[in-house]
């Protein structure tokens, strides 16, 4: 096992009629902003029922934070900040609405020009606000993470932070807030935790045997879920393993002390900064291919993967490993996701365009081994068409 430090901090509130409990987990002389999406929070009423809970705090909203939060939208709530001298955030949604208040906490009291805390990764990030959240779409587990990924609209640049300082101090998971998904962002949420997952378990064999049997547990609760997840009447108890699962896919457990890939990821953010493609979809298309492409140097963990996981035990190690790909890629499409570049209408033009973002973003050591050059992500999305 590799040496690790492991820290989080976030309380988790987890429960049907949790965001009641905000009165009690805000500070009560607290000058909360309230930061939300479109029109969701307000439609199913969850904002009404956050600021009833919230009572006689002084309250000011931000709304209309987009999915795939823009720097542009965010550093408007920048200004919001520090003119209502706010000292507590409270973010009402999913990974977008999260990620983008993890931002603003940052950037808001940030000496210089805040974009700079993207570009640098979030090395630099001295304070943030505190702040909590409300998670009403269980996918990213930003509720749980210090990481956060916002978008230059003015450049199609979408990049990730990191910083201790961006934990929530807590987040309310109530997992009857998911009743309002449409069933295409549930299905989003399901590949979003099984990815974050295996970026951080289908890498090479290190003597991580919890971390393996946690992450493989995490995959198996997701396959054995989703049909129920996804019925037209939502199930508790399986909206409730979804968001947990999705939470524990990425709040630090199964990636301490073990290499992490993250590949799939860093191309995918580039298919959705260019052309839009919601942030789980890019994954369903990027994943299958990438594994194949590594299928050397991630023999032994995908092996391993295919056994414990999906019980495929018969055949050459090589038959194996072409049918737990195919496994992976039919799960991701019995949820209706599709898996190839040209299910979104893409075609090579698309793969030489994300290549040269990827070289213009200095992606181009990606993955547990750094050997996700250029060349090897264009042969990934020239098989992804
Ligand atoms: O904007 P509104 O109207 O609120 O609608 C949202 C949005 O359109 C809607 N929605 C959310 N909760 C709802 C709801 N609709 C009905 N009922 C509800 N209860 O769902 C749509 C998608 O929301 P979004 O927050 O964009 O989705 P998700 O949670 O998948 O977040 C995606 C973002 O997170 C980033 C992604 O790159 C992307 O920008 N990620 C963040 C990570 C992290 N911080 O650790 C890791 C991930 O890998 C990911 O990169
Ligand atoms: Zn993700």
């Amino acid at each position: 096992m590799k040496n690790f430090e492991f820290y989080n901090p976030t309380r988790i509130v987890f429960g049907s009629g949790k965001v009641a409990e905000l009165s009690r987990l805000v500070p009560a002389d607290a000058r909360v902003l309230v930061l939300y999406g479109g029109a969701s929070a307000q439609k199913t009423g969850t904002l009404d029922e956050v600021k009833a809970a919230l009572g006689d705090r002084a309250v000011l909203e931000f709304g209309g934070i987009e999915a795939n939060p823009t720097y542009e939208t965010l550093m408007r709530a920048v200004a919001q900040v520090r003119q209502e001298k706010i000292d507590f955030l409270l973010a009402v949604g999913g990974g977008s609405v999260i990620d983008g208040t993890k931002f603003v906490a940052a950037a808001a009291n940030f000496d210089g020009e805040p974009w700079d805390i993207l570009l640098k990764g979030g090395s630099q990030v001295t304070q943030a606000l505190p702040f909590g959240t409300v998670l009403t779409l269980p996918a990213t587990g930003s509720e749980m993470n210090s990481g956060a990924v916002v978008t230059r609209k003015a450049t199609r640049t979408k990049l990730p932070f990191m910083s201790a300082l961006v934990f929530p101090q807590f987040s309310v998971l109530d997992p009857t807030k998911t009743y309002t998904l449409p069933p295409q962002q549930i299905a989003n949420g399901i590949v979003d935790a099984f990815v974050h997952t295996l970026e951080q378990y289908l890498t090479y064999p290190v003597q991580g045997l919890a971390q393996d049997r946690f992450a493989e547990g995490l995959l198996q609760t997701l396959v054995e879920i989703a049909p129920k997840a996804l019925a037209e009447i939502p199930d508790y108890d399986s909206r409730a393993n979804l968001m947990w699962s999705a939470s524990l896919a990425l709040n630090g457990l199964i990636g301490a002390g073990v290499p992490q890939d993250w590949a799939t990821h860093m191309i995918g953010h580039e298919l959705t900064a260019l052309y839009g493609i919601d942030h789980a979809r890019t994954l369903a298309i990027v994943l299958p291919p990438l594994l194949n492409v590594q299928r050397e140097t991630k023999r032994a963990k995908l092996l391993q993967y295919a056994e414990r996981v999906w019980a495929i035990t018969d055949g050459s190690d090589a038959q194996r490993i072409d049918q737990v790909i195919e496994r992976t890629r039919q799960f991701f499409e019995s949820l209706g996701i599709k898996t190839r570049l040209s299910d979104y209408g893409l075609g090579p033009d698309a793969v030489d365009a994300v290549v040269a973002q990827l070289e213009a973003h200095d992606m181009t050591r990606l993955g547990e081994h750094q050997d996700v050059s250029p060349a090897v992500s264009r042969a990934i999305l020239m098989a992804a068409l």
